[in-house]
Parts: C-alpha cells; sequence; structure tokens
C-alpha cells in the first residue's frame, strides 16, 4: 500500500548533559512542571531503567506532598500474559517505583490490561485501551530501545499505527531478561500504544543515556526518516524535547 511522505513539522530540542543523573534531573523536572502547571494532567509514563533516576528524585522530593494526587498516568506497554500482580509487569513496575509512592490512586493509573476477564480478547484491550487515550496524554515520557523502538512499537512499524499487539524482536527480549528470573520467562508478546498513539501527546520527553543507545539516538534524529526507526517517527511531532547524556549523544554529528 502507498503512503504519501508524511510531513517534518518541527524540529526536536536536544539536550545533551554530562551524564545520566543530569539527564533524570531535566527529565524529573519537565515532569514536575507539567504537574505543577495543570495538577488533574495526563501523563504518560514509561517503564525501563532510563527513567529511574528521575522517579528516584520526583519520589525523593514530592513523596508526602500531595502534588500527584490528581494526575492520570497511562502506561505506554504493557506484556502480555502477566497478571498485573506480577512484580516484573509493568502496571506493577510503575506503582512500585513512582505513582504508589506519589500517592496516586492505583484507579488513576492505566496501561493495557491483556489477557484477563474480557481482555482475553487482545484486539478488546487494544481497542479499550486507545479509547481510554482518547486525544491523547498532556506530556508523554519515552525511552528508546537499541534498535530504534518506542514502546514496544518494534522497527517496520507504521508511523500511524494505535494500540496493537505485538511480537517482540529477539534483541528487545533479550535486553528484557534482566527483569525476570530466566530469558526463557520474557514474555513473547506484548500490547504498546502505537506510534499513531504516541504521536497524539501534546509534548513527547525522550530520555536515554549510555552509549549502547548512541546508534539508535544518531538513527532516530539524523537517519532516514523511515519505518526502520521506529523513533524517527518523533520528528512528525511539533513539540519534541530529547535529552540524552554524553554517551548517549556520542554518534550525533
Ligand atoms: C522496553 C520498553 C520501552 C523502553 C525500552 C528501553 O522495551 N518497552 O518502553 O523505552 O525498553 O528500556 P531501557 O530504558 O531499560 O533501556
Amino acid at each position: 500500500m502507498e503512503h504519501p511522505a508524511p510531513a517534518v513539522t518541527g524540529e526536536p530540542q536536544v539536550v545533551v548533559v554530562d551524564d545520566a543523573a543530569a539527564a533524570g534531573r531535566i527529565v524529573a523536572a519537565t515532569i514536575s512542571d507539567t504537574v505543577r502547571r495543570a495538577p488533574t494532567c495526563r501523563l504518560g509514563l514509561a517503564t525501563g531503567s532510563t527513567p529511574l533516576p528521575a522517579y528516584r528524585l520526583l519520589v525523593a522530593e514530592l513523596r508526602g506532598t500531595g502534588a500527584f494526587a490528581r494526575v492520570q498516568a497511562f502506561l505506554l506497554d504493557e506484556y502480555v500474559g502477566l497478571a498485573a500482580t506480577d512484580p516484573a509487569s509493568y502496571r506493577a513496575t510503575i506503582r512500585r517505583e513512582l505513582t504508589d509512592e506519589l500517592g496516586v490512586p492505583p484507579a488513576s493509573v492505566h496501561a493495557p490490561d491483556p489477557g484477563s476477564g474480557r481482555h482475553a480478547d487482545l484486539d478488546a484491550a487494544c481497542a479499550d485501551y486507545e479509547r481510554l487515550l482518547g486525544d491523547g496524554v498532556d506530556l508523554q515520557l519515552l525511552g528508546i530501545g537499541r534498535n530504534g523502538h518506542l514502546g514496544f512499537n518494534e522497527p517496520g512499524t507504521p508511523f500511524d499505527t494505535t494500540t496493537h499487539v505485538v511480537t517482540l524482536s529477539d534483541t528487545t527480549r533479550a535486553d528484557n531478561a534482566r527483569f525476570f528470573p530466566t530469558p526463557e520467562a520474557v514474555p513473547t508478546h506484548a500490547v504498546t500504544q502505537g506510534l499513531g498513539t504516541i504521536r497524539r501527546a501534546r509534548h513527547l520527553l525522550l530520555a536515554a543515556t549510555g552509549a549502547a543507545k548512541a546508534d539508535a539516538v544518531a538513527a532516530a534524529l539524523e537517519g532516514p526518516l523511515d519505518v526502520s526507526c521506529p523513533a524517527s517517527a518523533l520528528r512528525l511531532h511539533p513539540r519534541v524535547t530529547v535529552v540524552l547524556d554524553r554517551a548517549a549523544a556520542g554518534a550525533l554529528s
């Protein structure tokens, strides 16, 4: 099927800092500013290791203040086949790392819910989550995979996709094996917001730290605008902030 070439609408604002701790400070400040300006905002959260320094700072500074009490949080993705109570599920992870600590009520933490009850039908789980996201979140925090994935949108994913089921690549399963008891325990499938869903956010905030992300960052920001690097879709969005440490910025020209 032919698609017209998408228009590039804005230049991402790229901020390069010394190290992961400094990147965490900028990410935490961007999130807390958004919540201070709009205490009932819709906040898109990411899991993985990259956001952890920012989450720890937010918890250290804002625990007990009630600043996040009226936020609605939305996760990017979730594994198929893990219960919400499974410690490796993204729902359990975000509650443990951030939202429970900040007093966000569990009912205000939203995620795809693939595999249970009515959502044994994965297409229904995707459609319900897409509907819940409506016209998008106010701020979406993103990490990036070594292969350029956003959420679990692997290379080859069209830029206009909505929430959908994915088969995880071998690279992604290997990268995420550290969160599971054995490499075989990493689920083979996940439900992720699509690239079109992610692009509905008002503001995208991508964080990447460490040399292992340098090639993916360079492909996203300077490579072809192409599905071979899902994160290149960021360049179609009018408001993107990219926070990098020196190592992750190492392959930029
Ligand atoms: C996972 C998540 C992504 C995340 C990526 C990078 O695959 N689904 O949302 O951005 O890993 O993770 P990390 O920050 O641990 O490198």
